[in-house]
């Protein structure tokens, strides 16, 4: 009798456990939008547009005026900041864990009282109707349907009251940009409340237009052709600063010389104010609000004074955009706000800036894990977002993605768009035994070797185990 034959016999052997079963229901975003994909493929039919992040930038920039293209996809100066974005964010790898049962994902996050189901919103962008024709409201339908929150612009193309009803119930916030007229931000402030905003983001980076070399060559700057100003033009305190400004003077500015340019920019203006063109083009009033904006835009005196009088003025919670320094973050915590977006602007402002996926480790460390930290700038996948929660953001905001998938199929596009983000970082966090965002205390490892071939190592808490 062997030892083993005397084992087998003292331990009757056990049965193996079934395997788990997976889940009913528990496909998930990622294989949801796989399905609807190959099966239409199986009908002949491809995606409009296209699932990789430089496919969807081409067919966009194939359907871009060359002025939209300029403004949408240029940034400061050599364009140092925007390759550093790619740079930071391509330096990381994902360290996959195995064999940890990841049938039932949850990607939702909770953001100051409400909860999302990912962790990405739509960022705020500026005269987007450059691209299309009613660009705000088709990216709030999109992210609507999606589910995600839409950061309406204070530049943007629609009133925030007609962007929040094209909304329905979907989320939003707003954005601010601080006005050198102190009444103008309070009312920017209401209306964002009673618009149903669910937070304020204060853009910080933007005191001063960043140098553009792509916009200054083609002299294009679309505030100037009245694009982007119709959340002022639909405020009553900047329409009395119009009044104003046309008391005070016969002309609304220096006389204009008439150029086949001059003339397009008064259509432009004439189009985008609110009434009739026809009306319009005989009023001075869309040149003085013209005038008036950049007389009010923005206000380089801005100062940490001017954040600290912000509790007193709104009860939705502050966020400050455009953090890149971790003192700044501290300091914006100290002073009571609720969160920061850690940011270049996409490498639109000062041109040689630290990349934002380089700088959040740094601003996290420094607020410490129960501040709210979100990222944007150089974003543009799923597999992104997963490598941007793991340094240390609770959620991110999409910029140019959005946008180019609105230049390529209008609403149907911006929805692909966020559906494809969302299902790429559905299936990545599963395949890399991520299940949710915050449970447990095992850590997931992500390493990767930087250009000096340091090893960096940055960790975030997975659950299961
Ligand atoms: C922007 N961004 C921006 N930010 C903001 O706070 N208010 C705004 O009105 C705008 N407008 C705007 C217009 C365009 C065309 C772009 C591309 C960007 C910045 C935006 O919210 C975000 O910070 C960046 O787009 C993120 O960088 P990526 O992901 O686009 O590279």
């Amino acid at each position: 009798m062997t030892v083993d034959d005397a084992g087998a016999r003292a331990l009757p052997p056990v049965p193996p456990p079934p395997p788990p079963r997976a889940a009913p229901g528990s496909g998930g975003p990622g294989r949801a939008r796989q399905d609807a994909v190959y099966r239409a493929g199986a009908l002949g039919r491809r995606p409009r547009v296209p699932t990789d992040p430089a496919g969807l930038e081409r067919a966009a920039r194939r359907r871009m005026s060359r002025d939209a293209w300029a403004y949408v996809a240029g940034g400061a100066g050599s364009g140092a900041t925007m390759r550093a974005n790619r740079a930071a964010l391509d330096a990381w790898a994902i360290v996959p864990r195995v064999l940890r049962d990841v049938t039932a994902r949850d990607l939702s996050v909770e953001l100051f009282g409400h909860r999302y189901p990912a962790p990405v919103l739509v960022g705020p962008v500026g005269a987007a109707a450059l691209v299309a024709p009613d660009a705000d409201l088709a990216i709030a339908r999109a992210a609507a349907s999606v589910g995600l929150p839409y950061v309406f612009s204070n530049q943007g193309c629609a009133p925030m009251e007609q962007t929040a009803a094209a909304m329905g119930d979907g989320p939003r916030w707003f954005q601010l940009y601080w006005s050198k007229d102190e009444e103008l931000v309070d009312s920017f402030l209401g209306r964002a409340e009673r618009a149903g905003a669910q937070a304020v983001v204060v853009t910080l980076d933007t005191t001063l237009l960043g140098w553009r070399p792509m916009d200054l060559d083609r002299g294009l700057l679309p505030f100037v052709r009245g694009l982007g100003l119709a959340q002022y033009t639909s405020d009553p305190r900047f329409r009395e600063l119009v009044r104003e400004r046309l008391a005070r003077s016969e002309q609304p500015g220096r006389p204009l010389r008439v150029t086949p340019g001059a003339v397009r920019t008064l259509l432009a203006m004439s189009r985008a104010y609110p009434g009739s063109t026809w009306a319009n083009l005989r009023s001075r009033e869309p040149r003085a609000a013209v005038e008036t904006f950049l007389d009010a835009y923005s206000n380089p005196a801005l100062s940490w004074d001017h954040v600290a009088t912000l509790r007193e003025r709104t009860r939705l919670p502050v966020v400050l955009k455009g953090v890149l320094h971790p003192d700044d973050a501290r300091r914006a915590f100290d002073l009571g706000v609720d969160g920061v977006v850690v940011s270049n602007h996409g490498g639109r402002q000062v041109d040689g800036a630290v990349a934002a996926a380089e700088a959040l480790p740094r601003v996290r460390e420094a607020v410490g894990a129960d501040r709210t930290v979100l990222l944007d700038s150089g974003i543009r996948s799923g597999a992104d977002v997963v490598k941007a929660l793991a340094l240390g953001a609770d959620a991110v905001l999409l910029g140019r993605p959005s946008v180019y998938g609105l230049a390529v199929a209008g609403e149907d596009g911006v929805r692909e768009v966020l559906e494809n983000v969302v299902a790429e970082l559905d299936l990545t966090a599963g395949l890399a035994g991520v299940t949710n965002w915050d449970d447990g205390a095992e850590l997931l490892l992500h390493a990767c070797f930087s250009p000096g071939r340091r090893v960096n190592v940055a960790y975030r808490p997975v659950s299961n185990q």
